[in-house]
This record gives structure tokens, C-alpha cells and sequence, in this order.
């Protein structure tokens, strides 16, 4: 498994034999330094526990395992190193991460494969507590499973976190350090993927351009040019985010999270923002998204060369300007696909992607808009996102009524599970009816006439 390298070999044991039964290695590994001393304080140890019980017979192998870190990893990595801190806030700053992490990857045998597609961690959660309102852990559960139907069909691992992992980074700030954990607890993800609990796929054929239109980038966020050009807190959403695994966007995020509540320059902040970006009233709170917005739309002429304003298609999108088109976007694709025999063949979940690059090939002619859904348009939008709903809390902005985010919500769920059960044969009933029906041979085929 673990490759060779100019690095020594961190293999500790107390007895050979035993270490080349489980890892077929050498004879007698010399020791690293810090292994050395770790084996030598571990024997002081082990003879202490073993003269207190009095016992004799004690398994060498009890003392392999608890002073090896990850023996079978052999190599000593970045994740032996005392000072590395999972922390955001008050951990030390992680310095060199790129080539730690190009280490890590050479070391298992994972160095990038040129045809190879990036490998992408996607990240989201909630709150540790139950939800206060009253449909709203049912909700979440119904947007997690969209998240879990589109990783599955994507090949995307998905990381659900319910933990505060550090308690100044309240609310919408709790995104960064979680973030910053998933970089670091997965070296082989080229991309961490932040999507909110309350955002939604809606096009479950849509993969990112990651190697394309995102190549040489380390941050991507969706964005509204009329909002950036007067410098608005609206001008770039923060509930979806794309950010590559590297020492880049380790400082951006350092950058992000010392404008937020963990740290004393908070409230100067929330000041600076106020008076910086528009449609923000007498609101000197520096939310995520503020200094977000801030942090880029200030700093572009350093940080644009790397980040990205995604404003063609919908990498999220404002539900009001969705919901109620999904029926149109539903009854396009499947006029085209009535014409298109060769997407009606049913096959399986695993052949997805092959399927859907035929599909959006196919509607990419024949229904206006761009791949992955816009303002403009028919195409399935990415994501549909639910800003103001507050599914959890029900706590919902006073301007949308409980109708519409209600049977908004549900009815794009509803759309979105419709992609996903055509593999298993079903769809549902109407779009806002739970009840599903058998799909017909060859669906959607016009009957045929009798
Ligand atoms: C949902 O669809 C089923 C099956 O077509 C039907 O029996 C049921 O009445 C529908 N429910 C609602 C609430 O419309």
C-alpha cells in the first residue's frame, strides 16, 4: 500500500517477527528519531503496566498497537506532526499544505492520473439540536437524501456534519471550520463542495466543470452582475461553494474567518461592511456572506485571479425565480425525450453519467437556456436554493409566505426525486402528491395508439 520514499520509515515493534507477519516488511526497520523516542517512552510504559498487573504473558503486539500511529500507513505524513491543528480559530496556522499534501497522495499510491476526473468532497450539515419547527427535521431529511441521491450518481463522497466545532463560529460562520477539517481529514479530495442544508439539486444530469471552466481556480461561488457592479451583500451567495484542497484557499478561508465572531476585530468589521457594501440598512452585523462579499469585491485585483464568480448558470439558484417553472422545465425535457428513443432506454443506476451527457447533448438544441438552468430559459437549474425558508426553524423572512416556501419546497424535491426514481421504475403521482406510480415500457413514449 504505502509506497517508498525518501522519508524514513516510521514502523515500530517490539518484535519483528510480528511486525513482518502483518506487514511483510524488512527485518528489524531502523527507526526514526521521534519513533524511536515514542518506542522507548512506550517501553517505559508497557514495563510500568506490566510490573503493576504482574503479567508476563502480555501480547507484544498491545504494545504495537497503542504506539504506532496508523502502522500501516509505514510513512510518517503531515498527520504525525504535533502541531498540526484541525482548529480554524485558535490552532496554529497550517503552513506548506500543498506539498504536504502532494506527499500524502505520492505516498498512497493517489498522485493525479491526467485522465483521472478531480475528486470532489462535498460538505454540508445543521444544527446539533432537534429543529424547533414543525416539519423541519423531516425536511432536512428529505434534503439530505437529494444531496445523497446526487453524490451517489456523481461519484462525490458526501461529509453530513451536526457539530459546532467551534462554538465562537455561530450560525452561518460554522461552514469554515468544518471546511477547513474536511481539507485537512481528506488530502485525496482536489475540491471541497459547501452546499447548504436548504439548497437543492435540480438537475441531477449536471456535473461541474471542474477541469474546464474551473481549472487554474480555487474558489467558486455563484453571483448576480447588476448586485456586484453596486457592491450589494447580495451580490455573491455563500451557501454554495466550491473550494480546491490547497494552501491557497487555507489562507482565503483565514482571511474569511477573522472578519467573523471568533475574533476581537469582529465588530470593527461590521462597521466596515455596513458603510462598504450596499442594501445592507443600519445592519453593522458582519455575517458570512457580508464579509464574503466584502473580502472578494475588495480585493479583487489579488483574489480573481484564483476565484470565480459563477454567473451563467445556476451553480444556486434564487428558488422564487424556479419553483414555479419546474412544471415547464419537466414537460421540455420530456417532449425531447419523446423524440429521442435512445434516452428512453431504461438501464442502470450506475450508467448515469453516460446518460445524461446523451441528454443534455440532446436538449442542449432543442430547449433554450444554458446546462445547468439560468434566469433565462428551460434547462434544469443545478441547484435550487431555498434562502429564507429556514426550513429547520420555520422561521421563514416575513416576505415569502408559509405557502410558497412550503409548496416550493416540496414540489422541488418532488422534481428532483422524479430524475432519481426513473432508474427504479417509478415516478410520482403529480408534483406535490408523495404517492408514486410505475413508470410504462419506454416512457415517455406517446401511448400507443390501440
Ligand atoms: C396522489 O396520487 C394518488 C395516485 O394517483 C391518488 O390516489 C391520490 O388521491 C393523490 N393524492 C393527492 C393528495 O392528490
Amino acid at each position: 500500500m504505502a509506497a517508498p520514499s525518501e522519508a524514513s520509515p516510521l514502523r515500530v515493534s517490539a518484535s519483528p517477527a510480528a511486525s513482518n507477519k502483518q506487514h511483510g516488511a524488512a527485518p528489524a526497520p531502523r527507526l526514526a528519531g521521534r519513533a524511536r523516542d515514542a518506542l522507548v517512552f512506550a517501553a517505559g510504559v508497557a514495563a510500568a503496566v506490566l510490573a503493576i498487573l504482574g503479567a508476563p504473558g502480555m501480547s507484544s503486539s498491545l504494545l504495537v498497537a497503542t504506539t504506532v500511529p496508523g502502522p500501516e500507513d509505514g510513512l510518517r505524513t503531515f498527520y504525525d506532526d504535533p502541531e498540526l491543528s484541525y482548529d480554524a480559530v485558535e490552532g496554529r496556522r497550517l503552513t506548506g499544505w500543498d506539498a504536504k499534501r502532494a506527499e500524502w497522495l505520492r505516498s498512497h499510491g493517489l498522485g493525479r492520473r491526467r485522465s483521472a476526473p478531480e475528486r470532489v468532497v462535498m460538505v454540508s450539515g445543521s444544527q446539533p439540536e432537534p429543529c424547533p419547527g414543525d416539519a423541519g427535521d423531516h425536511l432536512l431529511l428529505r434534503f439530505l437524501k437529494n444531496k445523497l441521491d446526487y453524490c451517489r450518481l456523481h461519484g462525490i463522497e458526501l461529509l453530513y456534519n451536526r457539530d459546532v466545532l467551534q462554538p465562537a463560529m455561530k450560525g452561518y460562520w460554522a461552514k469554515i471550520p468544518i471546511v477547513r477539517a474536511a481539507m485537512l481529514a481528506h488530502p485525496e479530495a482536489e475540491w471541497i463542495w459547501w452546499v447548504d442544508s436548504d439548497a437543492v439539486f435540480t438537475d441531477m444530469d449536471f456535473s461541474l466543470p471542474l477541469a474546464t471552466r474551473y481549472a487554474g481556480r480555487n474558489f467558486v461561488a455563484y453571483g448576480w452582475p447588476d448586485k456586484i457592479e453596486i457592491k450589494s451583500w447580495l451580490a455573491i451567495n455563500a451557501g454554495v461553494f466550491l473550494i480546491r484542497n490547497c494552501q491557497w484557499s487555507l489562507d482565503f478561508m483565514d482571511e474569511w474567518a477573522r472578519m467573523g465572531p471568533a475574533y476581537p476585530e469582529h465588530a470593527r468589521w461590521g462597521k466596515v461592511v455596513r458603510d462598504a457594501l450596499a442594501d445592507k440598512g443600519d445592519d453593522a452585523w458582519c455575517d458570512d456572506q457580508s464579509a464574503l462579499v466584502y473580502l472578494l469585491l475588495h480585493n479583487w485585483e489579488r483574489l480573481g485571479k484564483k476565484a470565480f464568480i459563477e454567473t451563467e448558470y445556476f451553480f444556486q439558484g434564487y428558488w422564487l425565480e424556479i419553483v414555479d417553472r419546474l412544471d415547464g422545465v419537466a414537460a421540455r425535457y420530456e417532449a425531447m425525450e419523446r423524440r429521442a428513443p435512445a434516452l428512453r432506454r431504461r438501464h442502470a443506476e450506475r450508467e448515469h453519467l453516460r446518460y445524461a451527457a446523451a441528454r443534455n447533448a440532446a436538449v442542449s438544441g432543442a430547449v433554450p437556456g444554458p446546462a445547468g438552468g439560468g434566469e433565462k430559459g428551460w434547462r434544469r437549474p443545478l441547484i435550487t436554493h431555498f434562502v429564507g425558508c429556514q426550513p429547520c426553524s420555520g422561521g421563514r423572512n416575513p416576505m415569502y409566505s408559509r405557502e410558497s416556501c412550503e409548496d416550493g419546497m416540496r414540489r422541488t424535491l418532488g422534481f428532483a426525486d422524479n430524475q432519481v426514481l426513473r432508474a427504479y421504475g417509478f415516478r410520482h403521482a403529480a408534483p406535490l402528491n408523495d404517492s408514486v406510480r410505475p413508470l410504462p415500457f419506454d416512457y415517455p413514449a406517446a401511448p400507443a395508439r390501440r
